[in-house]
């Protein structure tokens, strides 16, 4: 076998396609997408902004047989993203490994510096082999989640004199549109914090966290917040004119891709709580929302194990059969 490496170049999508087959799992889906002719990032003509991107092609007389990927990440920007595949019928043979290599030659011209590589591999898979041969560290193993319906009680929220009582928990629940000055602020001081240890982002501007997470791009269709009790700055005995501080919030984004058709489809939830809260805390007010969001319809949460405030409401509930891991569990690896 005598391959021989090229630059990638518009059209080897298609003939990788067929020899590829359908992707293994999600995380291949994704990355094929970023399969594309090199570029060195920056402004571009037509006024896009991209990220340095280095494509190489491995071709078995003259037939592309496998490609690998690395650029520049924008959210994540402490490392480079790097992915190889490699047709069924040339793998074992060290293609996957050299590819690699080659990728790491070009990553030292990344302009951003940045050297470290990282990669998402579903637990179990060949790439999971390979990244572990290579001997890649798994920092985060991230899980899909399915939560059961009314696998949590409601939660009992005081209520105040002047209030019926099906209004209690009025003024803590509420629903928010996906714009909201004040969610885009918790999302993205959450997401900061939940990466910090593992794969910092520095602080994101409220324009990042909206066309991340919020944008109607993204799918988000909705939000619900839980917040805290308001406080008057006068004391108890004068009525609070404001709303009390957002505790956790779940913004929703349709039925989830990964769950098995249904006639009650569980919907896709990003769950996550004020940075700022304790551990205590965040844990209680995580309970409380998806006791919520989860009352009548199924949800899908995806729980990364830096996320202590939804491993530990949702590890007893799968103990319990109240809840469960929708596929294998995601490494994030680095090397
Ligand atoms: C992962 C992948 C790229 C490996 O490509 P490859 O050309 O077979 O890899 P190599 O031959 O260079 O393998 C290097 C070492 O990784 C390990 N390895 C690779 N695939 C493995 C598998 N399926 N099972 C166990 N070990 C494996 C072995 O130790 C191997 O060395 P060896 O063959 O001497 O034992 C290929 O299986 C693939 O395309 N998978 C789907 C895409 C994917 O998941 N990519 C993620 C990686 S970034």
């Amino acid at each position: 076998m005598a391959l021989e490496y090229r630059p990638w170049r518009e059209g080897d999508d298609q003939e990788l396609l067929q020899i590829w087959g359908d992707p293994e799992g999600s995380q291949n889906a994704w990355y094929r997408q970023t399969l594309e002719p090199s570029n060195d990032g920056g402004v571009q003509l037509d006024g896009s902004r991209r990220n340095w991107k280095r494509c190489i092609v491995a071709t078995d007389q003259g037939i592309p047989v496998a490609a690998g990927v690395v650029m520049e990440q924008s959210l994540h920007s402490a490392r480079l993203t790097a992915y190889v595949e490699v047709a069924k019928d040339h793998r074992r043979q060290g293609v996957g490994a050299t590819l690699l290599t080659m990728l790491r030659h070009e990553a030292e011209q990344a302009p951003s510096g940045v050297r470290e590589l990282t990669t998402k591999v579903d637990q179990g898979t060949s790439g999971a082999a390979f990244a572990e041969a290579l001997g890649w560290s798994v920092i985060q193993a991230s899980r899909l989640i399915q939560v059961e319906p009314a696998s949590l009680s409601l939660p009992r929220f005081p209520k105040r004199e002047d209030q019926a009582d099906e209004d209690a928990g009025a003024d803590l629940v509420q629903d928010l549109a996906t714009g909201s000055v004040e969610l885009t602020d918790v999302v993205g001081r959450w997401y900061e914090s939940v990466h910090r240890d593992w794969s910092p982002t520095g602080p994101l501007s409220p324009g990042m966290v909206q066309s991340y997470f919020l944008a109607d791009a993204t799918g988000a269709q909705g939000a619900i917040v839980l917040r805290a009790e308001p406080e008057s700055a006068f004391g108890g005995s004068v009525a609070p004119s404001r709303k009390g501080r957002i505790r956790a919030f779940a913004v929703s984004y349709g039925p989830h891709p990964a769950a098995a058709p249904s006639n009650d489809p569980p919907a896709d939830v990003l769950l996550g709580w004020e940075a700022g809260l304790s551990a205590e805390d965040a844990a209680a007010a995580v309970r409380d929302l998806v006791a919520l969001v989860a009352y009548q319809h199924p949800v899908v949460l995806e729980v990364d194990s830096s996320m202590a405030a939804l491993t530990g409401l949702v590890d007893p509930l799968i103990a319990a059969g109240k809840a469960r891991q929708l596929g294998a569990s995601t490494l994030i690896v680095a090397g």
